[in-house]
């Protein structure tokens, strides 16, 4: 099975840590957001889009590229790094995977660090920036593993 993992992963590359993961253990192609230009989704059976999450949303770039691609009976996940490492981030993409015909098979997401100040002013990211410091470390990556071991199961 050929599988294409897109990710957007612009503030700490904690994202793409996690796409390298996922790319690393089934053997996928990887690639950034930014150099989708060239890439032909027809070969893929399954597609994970990924992002971190930024004031509340992950990046418009992955929602813009959805919108453009036929997805239509295509195998797809969804993941996310963010500051509270919530999968509830991850909905409204995947939501609209599956209004394009898409087959969704799983979310992920885990923490990423961040710092408050880099991020917003609003102090209560305080304490949320110092519990994500570390964040994707191993026990993440190990999650990340046993995850997309999954999804490759759940289509075989
Ligand atoms: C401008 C900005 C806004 C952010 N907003 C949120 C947010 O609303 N919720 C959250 O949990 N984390 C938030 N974060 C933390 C990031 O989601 C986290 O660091 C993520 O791992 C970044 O992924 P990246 O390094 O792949 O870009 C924000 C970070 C930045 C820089």
């Amino acid at each position: 099975m050929k599988t294409l993992i897109i990710y957007c992963s612009e503030y700490k590359s904690n994202t793409k840590k996690i796409a390298r993961i996922f790319a690393e253990k089934i053997d996928s192609d990887l690639i950034s957001i930014k150099d989708i230009d060239d890439v032909d989704i027809d070969n893929y059976n399954l597609i994970g889009f990924g992002s971190g999450v930024y004031r509340e949303k992950l990046s418009p770039k992955l929602f813009r590229l959805v919108d453009k691609l036929n997805l239509r009976g295509k195998n797809v996940f969804v993941f996310s790094t963010s500051g509270i490492g919530m999968g509830f981030y991850n909905n409204k993409l995947i939501k609209i995977l599956i209004s394009k015909g898409a087959i969704n098979r799983g979310s992920f997401a885990c923490k990423g660090s961040f710092l408050r100040r880099e991020s917003t002013n609003n102090k209560i990211f305080d304490i949320i920036g110092r519990l994500s410091q570390g964040h994707p470390n191993d026990k993440d990556f190990e999650k990340a593993e046993r995850f997309i071991e999954k999804i490759v199961d759940s289509i075989h």
